[in-house]
Parts: structure tokens; sequence; C-alpha cells
């Protein structure tokens, strides 16, 4: 049943914010996985590179996902990132927010609590029956909550750092997410989305090295789970990389890297082009565009626009 008929049912209280979106998140997910494209997830840590993903969302139009790690959240607020998501939905804009990367139940809490879309509850770290235990609880309290909040399990290690890394993370799995562990992990703890190891890794090599995603490997996982994939670290691939795992299963493709990079790079030009302007909004503007330009990019490449 979806949200919608649960609503109309009178099964469930709609949140606060469901009348003022046109789809919910577990609606544009399927979509894209029927279509076999991919929604965008954009990282952000402040309201100008808020609404870059939000201008270029709008320009596409089409759904996008905001994601705020738990660092990202201690920097521009929980409260505060729920509250921007919402502004732009009342202007008739498919936006979602997700609590990204979290590694305690408590946080978890925090941010169903205040109105997220979705949260990956991020244990991959941990031993696979502590992984699983954890990733339970989560999909336990999503579940009680009263809203359709989607619940992400991350199973094989992709490194941690969303930065410009000089070698890859000595931890990083060299081989990649087994389809049957996937299935029996889906399976015991009820996620909606899956975070595979497939090639992926977070951050980007300073040499310009790009990644290789293994679509095969997507696809099996995909089919082994009969969920959408999560692709994270997505910064460093190539374009044709996107496009084929998408193809394979991967619904949500997360950037973060490339647009901390191209916000920096803005930035510093802004403040060579304005040396004595104390006025940030006007410095960091080249910033602002340079990431609305870059996620306008990704948001087409991934829904094949
Ligand atoms: O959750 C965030 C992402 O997986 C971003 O990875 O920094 O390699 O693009 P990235
Ligand atoms: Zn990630």
């Amino acid at each position: 049943m979806t949200l919608k008929q649960k609503i109309r049912a009178g099964r469930t209280v709609p949140p606060a914010c469901y009348y003022l979106c046109m789809q919910t998140l577990r609606e544009v997910i399927e979509d894209a996985r029927g279509k076999r494209i991919a929604i965008g997830h954009f990282n952000i840590s402040d309201s100008y590179q808020f609404r870059a993903v939000k201008e270029a969302a709008k320009a596409c139009a089409m759904p996008a996902i905001v994601g705020v790690s738990e660092g990202e959240r201690e920097a521009l607020g929980v409260h505060e990132a729920v509250a921007l998501v919402m502004a732009a939905r009342a202007e008739g804009l498919n936006l979602f927010l997700n609590a990204d990367h979290t590694h305690t139940i408590d946080k978890i809490k925090e941010a169903i609590d205040a109105g997220f879309d979705s949260v990956i509850i991020d244990a991959s770290h941990l031993p696979f029956d502590q992984n699983m235990a954890l990733t339970r609880e989560a999909v336990a309290y999503a579940r009680a909550c009263g809203r359709d909040v989607l619940v992400e399990g991350e199973l094989g290690m992709i490194g941690s750092g969303s930065e410009v890394l000089d070698a890859p993370p000595a931890d990083i799995d060299k081989d990649f997410t087994d389809p049957q562990q996937a299935a029996q992990f889906a399976r015991e703890t009820g996620i909606d989305l899956i975070a595979p190891a497939v090639g992926n890794m977070h951050g980007v090599l300073r040499s310009g090295a790009q990644q290789k995603l293994d679509a095969k490997r997507v696809e099996e996982i995909a089919q082994s789970t009969g969920l959408p994939i999560v692709l994270h670290g997505g910064s460093g691939s190539p374009d044709e990389d996107f496009v084929a795992v998408a193809k394979a299963g991967a619904a949500e493709i997360h950037i973060s890297t490339d647009l901390r990079v191209a916000y920096r790079k803005g930035i510093e030009q802004g403040l060579q082009q304005f040396p004595d302007e104390v006025a940030p909004y006007k410095y960091i503007a080249p910033g602002e565009q340079a990431v609305e330009k870059l996620v306008e990019k990704f948001i087409k490449l991934f829904g094949g626009i």
C-alpha cells in the first residue's frame, strides 16, 4: 500500500509537509527504477549549496535529494536543513532530504523526528551481525514513526571521507559486495534501499585517476535483494559508468567531493575577483554558480535527459 493509499484509507497520518510535495521519495525512487534512471543525491552544508541544488533541480524539472551527513548536519543544523527543503517543496519542487551516513540510533531518531524523508544507517565497518542488528533497529524506528521514511543499509567498505585523496584508503573492499550476503542483509533487516561496494569509493584521487564501476555486480545485487541500489562515492566516476549502473538498478547516485571542489574553486575565484569585498554572498556567488552548473550536469546525466 502506498502512503497515498494509506492516507486515503485513514490508516496513517500524513506528515505536515505531505501536501506540499507532488510525490513521496518512495514513489520517486520506484519511478526512477522503472525507467532505469537514477535520482541525484547531492551533499550540502550551507544554504548557498542548498540553493544551487534547488535551482539545478528546478532548471531540469527533475526530483533531487539533498544529503546531509552527521558533520554536515552539525554545520547547517538539523531543523534548518528540514526548513530549507520544506520551503522548496512549498514552491512545488520535488526535493527530498536524506540523513546521510548516520552512525548511531540516536542520530537516526533525531533525523526522523525532525522530518527527514530518508536515513542511512552506516554500520558497514561493523561485523556483519552487528551491522544487521543496528540496521534492524533503524528500520524499526522508521516504521513506527507514522511517516513513510525510507531506510538505507550499507554493506561493503568504500572509505568515509568526501575529500581529495593521495591514495585509496587502506580499508576499502577489494572484493565487492556479495549478492547472496546482500540478499540475506536485505531480508533480515527490512531495509528499503541498499548501498554496496561495486568499485565506488568516497572521495577523489588527486592524480585524477577515475574509478571503474561494476554495473554487472549492481545488477546482480539488485536482483538478489529486489531493492533499489544506492551508489555512493559517485565523484570521480566516468560518465558512461553512471549510465551503466543506473540501467543496472542504481536508482540513486551520491555526489559530494566534486561539488565541494567546485564550490571551493568558485569561492577562490570570487575572492580574487573582489579582493576588498566583505559581503559573503558576493564572493561566494561564483562558488554557488559552479555547484549549480555541476549539479545540473549530473541530474541530466543520471536522468537520461
Ligand atoms: O554520501 C556521500 C557520497 O557517497 C559522496 O561520495 O564524495 O565520492 O562523491 P563522493
Ligand atoms: Zn556516501
